[in-house]
């Protein structure tokens, strides 16, 4: 590494001559450079046919932002920036890119930020997940096409973190995460709350005329009441302590307050630990470091904090990702593991406190700690050690029993499989259910007959409908809003109780949808039913009303009551249908659509294989 040389003229005729020779080195045609090795500047040069001079070009350019050679020189901290005017969630990320470039100069290397995709979920039409592997594909290039060794990928809301996992494996760069940290809880007539679980539960109670205008105004004041991601388990909380399972994230980092000191600390050592990390060459790098072990571990603290449904769509997406671990864990695979953990963090929505509470209980150490038994503690993570030796590291003040809101491994609060698997004639390709949030356990068995709606629209229209016919045992069933039938399957799966219903006290039915569900919500709801109805072969796409469904957990089954030949008469009469002259049937319409949306209606696949673009995978024809 060269000693601070300088522009100016008199420097040259000062310095020794190894450094001089050094300072030189990069102008210097004698020494070939070979534009696909190399490291911080000379990573991965623009194409000019001249090596020399794209490195020359490339200097010169960034000499504009004032750089030195010295700071030139070293290794290169690309900081992935997703703030945006529309993201909320990450509004403290300036405070975090500083303690961030802290931490990388103290470590001896040169940070540099440049931006990717914001997603935040109320600021993205149709949804969110529309735009999630499109910000996938952004990371990954951008990772790959600029000169950095390692990278810091700054995020944090629902489906910021899986896109830039996503992107990051499929890169292969060294990557690390910091996330922008949950938001603090809101305080109504003295009792907490926050996004969004509370915002459902409030809007749940005003349509049934529960509270009144004035109070669900007064409660849109403090349901966010400052920067950071929803302060509950919902999505964004559960990939933050997936990415502590897979060894990416320092244990706090997945609870730490975004508005804390210790965010700022966290992002401090993150900087620091993204330099180190460059020394570990490929171990380090993500298709090294993750093994199938990693994502077990992963999994494993899904269920145990009774995680997001989401969070399986986005981890299927993410594995298939990595060309060793591919097809090695399915649907099945987190049915398996939720059978033999338990649910111990009493978090909402499955539970009563927030994302802060379980920071004070200790967060992912303690929650780790009880969960030992059932990791694979030889997994590596980012800092080049164990997940077992870094939890033996960790300091940890014990938290007195009655003030933790995370339960001891031999107390749970549901004694396993928070998250279920369901299969049956009607989810060939699977289902997924939050079993531990369901609010009347009678539904998870139960029979019953279906009210159909075809959309969301027509959900929209008729739920609240006086005439609608349906009763508490009634089976609520929502098609067309899987990957194709409706872009980006919406977290619209948390179908609401008909009003007539709610008035009179229901809190829950069995419901069922190709669909989504907000990570803050609970309910008996089988979601991502797989094949999607708008997929011509499926039977969710043929389920009509009066037809009974069967749902029991405890046999992992869901089942339309029609017999196999009267689902074959049904499709048949349905594909042509969608074959005829005229019929704007999307998976008919999507092989003409332009743009962004027509690359994501083809190439889209289904919730069970993680709703990723099928060319993005890493076994689409060998990997690239
Ligand atoms: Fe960003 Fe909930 S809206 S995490």
């Amino acid at each position: 590494m060269p000693t601070n040389t300088g522009d100016d003229a008199g420097t040259a005729a000062t310095a020794k001559p190894e450094a001089e020779a050094e300072r030189l080195r990069d102008y210097n045609l004698s020494q070939p450079i070979d534009p696909t090795q190399g490291e911080g500047m000379r990573r991965g040069l623009t194409s000019y046919g001249d090596a020399h001079f794209s490195l020359f070009l490339r200097k010169a350019f960034i000499k504009g932002l004032g750089y030195t050679d010295d700071s030139l020189s070293r290794p290169i901290i690309g900081v992935a920036d997703t703030r945006s005017g529309f993201n909320p969630c990450h509004a403290n990320i300036p405070q975090l890119l500083e303690a961030v470039r802290r931490g990388v100069q103290l470590a001896g290397g040169l940070a540099v930020e440049f931006p990717t995709i914001s997603l935040h979920e109320s600021f993205a039409a149709p949804t969110s997940m529309f735009l999630r592997n499109l910000m996938s594909v952004d990371t990954e290039e951008m990772i790959g096409a600029q000169p950095v060794d390692a990278v810091v990928l700054v995020g944090g809301c629902d489906k910021t973190t899986p896109a830039q996992l996503m992107g990051g494996i499929s890169a292969n760069k060294p990557i690390l995460h910091l996330v922008t940290g949950p938001m603090l809880p809101g305080s109504h007539r003295g009792v907490r709350i926050g996004a969004c679980t509370d915002c459902r539960n409030n809007w749940a109670n005003y349509r049934a005329g529960v509270i009144d205008i004035e109070e669900i105004a007064a409660l849109n004041e403090e349901l966010v009441p400052s920067a950071g991601t929803c302060g509950v388990m919902g999505t964004a909380s559960t990939m933050a302590c997936i990415l502590v399972a897979l060894g990416l994230m320092p244990f706090k980092g997945a609870t730490a307050p975004a508005v804390s000191s210790a965010r700022l600390r966290i992002a401090e050592e993150t900087g620091a630990n993204a330099v180190k990390i460059i020394a570990a060459g490929n171990k380090l790098k993500p298709q090294s470091l993750l093994t199938r072990e990693s994502f077990l571990n992963a999994i494993t603290v899904l269920q145990a904090i009774g995680g997001s449904t989401n969070a399986v769509v986005h981890l299927m997406a993410i594995i298939n990702r990595h060309p060793r671990i591919a097809g090695t864990i399915t649907l099945d695979t987190f049915d398996e593991v939720g059978r033999r953990t338990p649910l111990l963090v009493d978090l909402k929505p499955s539970g009563s406190n927030y994302m802060t509470d379980f920071h004070a209980s200790g967060g992912m150490t303690a929650l780790l700690r009880e969960l030992r038994l059932l990791l694979h503690l030889e997994a590596l993570t980012v800092t080049g050690k164990t997940l077992g030796q870094e939890l033996d590291a960790e300091r940890l003040i014990p938290v007195p029993r009655e003030l933790s809101c995370i339960q001891p491994f031999n107390s749970p609060l549901y004694p396993a499989s928070s998250l279920i698997v369901l299969r049956g004639n009607l989810a060939p390709g699977g289902a997924v259910m939050k079993a531990s949030a369901s609010k009347d356990r009678r539904l998870l068995k139960h029979s019953g007959p279906v009210v159909v709606f075809t959309s969301s629209a027509d959900l929209a229209a008729r739920i609240d409908d006086e005439n609608l016919d349906v009763t508490p045992d009634s089976v609520l069933v929502l098609q067309n809003i899987g990957p194709v039938g409706n872009p980006g399957m919406p977290e619209a799966g948390l179908i609401p109780i008909p009003r007539k219903l709610a008035a009179r006290g229901v809190t829950d039915m069995l419901r069922v949808s190709d669909g989504r569900m907000s990570g803050t919500a609970g309910g008996t709801i089988a979601l991502h039913v797989s094949p999607e109805a708008a997929d011509p072969e499926s039977v969710l796409g043929v389920v009509r009303d009066g037809d009974a469904i069967t749902c029991d957990i405890e046999q992992r089954l869901l089942k339309i009551e029609i017999s196999d030949e009267e689902i074959q008469r049904r499709r048949e009469i349905r594909r042509t249908e969608i074959g005829k002259e005229g019929s704007e049937h999307p998976w008919k319409e999507r092989e003409k659509m332009r743009g962004y949306r027509g690359l994501y209606m083809r190439s889209v696949n289904q919730a069970d294989q993680g709703a990723d673009f099928d060319f993005l995978q890493a076994q689409y024809r060998g990997s690239s």
